[in-house]
């Protein structure tokens, strides 16, 4: 068993605390992209794998991993990570058609290369927004590969528990032009009140014709799930200790909120989306995926 990265405000890279799970995630898109049914490629996710220390001997494939899909981390976890990288492309490929946005805002980016994957249309600028230390990483890496994004990339290091909003308006964000927003694996891991802020700052920064996706988690108390064979395997083979890192407090209703706003909402499990791609995790037991919820919500048009 390897040391557990706890809660860490002093950890800013991807070497522990919360910006170790952008690795974790990175591995899981790397391990997603060498299968022979594949729902997302991303070649760039096996670089940042093995560029750091804390990452480096961690499985990139499948056939790595300690009993292969059957691996409750490698296997079906990742698998959820995969799912949900192809479900939030196709929603960021939608909003920015012909007449859509051409902003796109990635809240908590850590090492999606979204930026350097996806066909943007012409004259989208995409915003990154996470720590100093995880973006510094990134640029390290995609630099040592001489990587260049298919639209503008503007990289915001920030902490979205500070004033985000200045930031991203001094990056050249319009308020007045339709944005699309994501933030995929990133409300959970912070305090409410950073939650609640991020949500009426998003409705407020955005025009009529505006998007957003999230990942929300349900669960009355998260400790229900503690010996969950994802959580456990999670913190025994790579030192993350997901309830750790997990804010505590009660989660606000944030679909609920932004309907409330006059946003029109849908939310649904992930399960939905295993079924439409024919691969992806199912329900099981002890399911530390059970409250997991992913959000699609829309700002209409005045
Ligand atoms: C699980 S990773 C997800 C990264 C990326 N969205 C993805 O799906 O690949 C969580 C990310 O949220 C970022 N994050 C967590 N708390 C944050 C905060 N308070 N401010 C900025 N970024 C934060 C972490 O640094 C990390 O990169």
């Amino acid at each position: 068993m390897v040391g557990t990265a706890h809660r860490n405000a002093g950890v800013e890279g991807v070497e522990g605390g919360v910006g170790l799970t952008a690795l974790m995630v990175a591995a899981a898109r790397a391990i997603e992209t060498h299968r022979h049914d594949s729902l997302a490629r991303d070649v760039y996710a096996e670089h940042f794998v093995r560029a750091a220390p804390a990452s480096a001997g961690w499985p990139v494939r499948i056939e790595q991993a300690a009993d292969g899909d059957a691996n409750p981390l490698w296997g079906r976890f990742a698998r959820y990570f995969g799912l949900r990288t192809r479900v939030l492309d196709d929603f960021l490929l939608r909003s920015v058609h012909p007449q859509g946005a051409r902003q796109v805002v990635l809240l908590g980016a850590g090492l999606d290369a979204r930026a350097f994957r996806l066909d943007w249309p012409s004259g989208c600028v995409i915003f990154e927004i996470d720590r100093e230390g995880v973006l510094a990483f990134k640029h390290k890496v995609l630099g040592g590969l001489s990587a260049t994004p298919k639209a503008a990339r503007v990289p915001i290091p920030i902490d979205l528990r500070a004033d985000w909003v200045g930031a991203l308006t001094d990056a050249g964000f319009d308020a007045t032009a339709p944005s699309v927003w994501l933030a995929e694996g990133l409300l959970f891991y912070l305090p409410n009140a950073a939650e609640k802020y991020l949500i009426d700052t998003v409705d407020g920064l955005s025009a009529g014709g505006s998007a957003l996706a999230f990942e929300a988690k349900l669960e009355k108390d998260l400790l229900d799930y503690r010996d969950s064979p994802l959580y456990i395997s999670t913190k025994r083979q790579i030192g993350i200790d997901l309830l750790d890192l997990f804010s505590g407090e009660q989660r606000p209703d944030s679909a609920g909120d932004l309907a409330g706003k006059g946003w029109s909402t849908s939310v649904h499990t992930p399960f939905d989306f295993t079924r439409r791609h024919g691969c992806g995790p199912l329900p099981e037991q002890n399911d530390a995926l059970e409250g997991n919820r992913w959000v699609f919500a829309t700002k209409p048009r005045p």
